[in-house]
């Protein structure tokens, strides 16, 4: 075992934990490899969300097999993350090539799975829960001026459609002084940009006596000297005044907030058990926008909920009119086994949820690019990632916003080592879902 290469699939959780995954076996002596032919260990940090995730993983780890039996059988495939909490040993059943599985809950246990397996014993370990933090764990950066930092792990809200709390357990807060320390070490280590992780971060805090509370975290962590800080996810039923007012307060803090809505039907939503109404969500949206007139926003919708009427379409689309997102993540609704919802009736057809599909997208679309063209001949402070895929003669950033800026330089100028660092900007161009700008000297 000298090289390793991690495919991840699925939420920023999942990514998070990727580069715990590789931080484990850097630790172990193994180092990155180039590309999967290249590997001696393959792992698999996969993702059952929605049925695509999971058949995109089976074709993925299925093609693996040509691998092994042409001339390199000494390859190592794990599969971990959500489906292998969920499937546990049956993946090896219906794919012997895979030589190790584990779960959400045992990160760490992946070097000792490893080295079982290349001694030919069984290496299948799933847990039911954890009392460690995968954070605690080491980790390997996939860019060094952005880290993940998980805050809350689990979920106990139990959306009628969701596989999640089934397969990261009951939710977890992580004590606000192990965040704090990981946060200042990030920090010298020069670290620009913060994203505070959990599938709820607002809730942070329930199962520690209350206090401290989300918006208490956020605080620290935006005084901590970090450039940004961004957070996902927020559950609108426990968004409150006191995280709008740091957000608002704090400078550090992106003006940006994704906040999934699901449906714009109060019907929908009490089906889907999300425990507000619509008034109480564009309530949310007006208090965000009062106390910070340029905020971005962004949502999570599905499509095709069982029993979902035109009427409650509607809805969503008039609720996506008032809003005006600056993006959305559409998706159509998938049944996931084990979940309440997939046992409901009236599923709706195919062809409708595809042409309500059609007509969402067209007003996401038509409300991201009025967002962009807002920010034409602004000044914008972006935080350089990289050359740009676009053109090689370009640099991309983010404005705090979160919106993507591809930024034309001179030759000298494009070297990788700008990554992570602030450039001024003007905007000179806005399409959909990219700005062009220009340096501001
Ligand atoms: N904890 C986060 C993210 C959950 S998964 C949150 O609560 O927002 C990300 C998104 O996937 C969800 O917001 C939802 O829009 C979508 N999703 C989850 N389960 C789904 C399903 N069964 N079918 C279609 N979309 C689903
Ligand atoms: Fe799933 Fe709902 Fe939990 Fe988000 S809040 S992870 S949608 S159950
Ligand atoms: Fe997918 Fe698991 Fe995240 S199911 S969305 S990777 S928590």
């Amino acid at each position: 075992m000298d090289r390793y290469h991690v495919i991840t699939f699925g939420c920023q959780m999942n990514k998070h934990d990727s580069e715990r995954i590789a931080g484990l076996l850097e630790t172990r002596g193994l180092a990155p490899a180039r590309s999967v032919e290249d590997a001696d260990v393959i792992v698999f940090n996969t993702c059952c969300v929605r049925e695509n995730a999971d058949e995109r993983l089976l074709g993925q780890v299925a093609s693996l097999k040509s691998l092994k039996t042409g001339g390199r059988p000494d390859v190592l495939i794990a599969v971990g993350g959500c489906i292998g909490q969920r499937d546990g040993a049956t993946i090896t059943e219906r794919l012997p090539h895979v030589d190790v599985v584990f779960g959400t809950h045992n990160i760490d246990a992946l070097p000792a799975l490893l080295d079982a397996a290349e001694r030919g014993r069984p290496a299948v370990q799933v847990l039911d829960g954890s009392e460690t933090f995968a954070s605690d764990l080491p980790s390997r950066r996939e860019h060094p001026w952005h880290a993940w930092v998980p805050i809350t792990v689990g979920c106990d809200n139990y959306c009628t459609y969701c596989i999640v709390p089934y397969v990261r357990g009951r939710e977890r807060s992580r004590p606000i002084e192990d965040i704090r320390t990981e946060v200042d070490g990030l920090v010298a280590d020069g670290v620009r940009e913060i994203t505070l992780l959990g599938q709820n971060v607002n809730s942070y805090g329930r199962d520690r006596y209350g206090t401290p509370r989300f918006a208490d975290v956020l605080d620290a962590v935006a005084t901590s000297g970090v450039e940004r800080v961004r957070f996902a996810t927020s559950h609108p039923k426990d968004l409150s005044d006191e995280v709008i007012a740091v957000m608002a307060e704090r400078s550090s803090v992106c003006r940006q907030l994704h906040l999934p809505v699901q449906s714009g039907s109060d019907a929908v939503l009490r089906a889907m058990n999300r425990r507000y109404t619509r008034e109480h969500y564009l309530g949310l949206v007006d208090r965000l926008r009062t106390a910070m007139p340029d905020i971005a926003l962004s949502t999570d919708v599905i499509v095709g909920f069982p029993g979902e009427t035109d009427a409650d379409f509607e809805q969503t689309l008039d609720l996506f009119r008032s809003v005006r997102y600056d993006q959305a993540f559409t998706f159509i609704y998938s049944p996931r086994e084990g979940t309440p919802a997939a046992t409901l009736p009236d599923p709706v057809p195919r062809s409708v949820t595809q042409e309500r599909f059609d007509r969402l997208i067209e007003i996401v679309q038509a409300s991201a690019h009025e967002a962009s063209r807002r920010l034409l001949g602004t000044r914008q402070r972006i935080l350089i990632e990289g050359p740009s895929k676009r053109d090689e003669r370009m640099l991309t950033g983010r404005t705090a916003s979160g919106k993507v800026v591809h930024v034309g330089v001179d030759a000298g100028s494009l070297a990788a080592e700008k990554a992570g660092e602030l450039m001024d900007v003007r905007i000179t161009d806005a399409q959909t879902w990219f700005l062009l700008g220009e340096p501001i000297a």
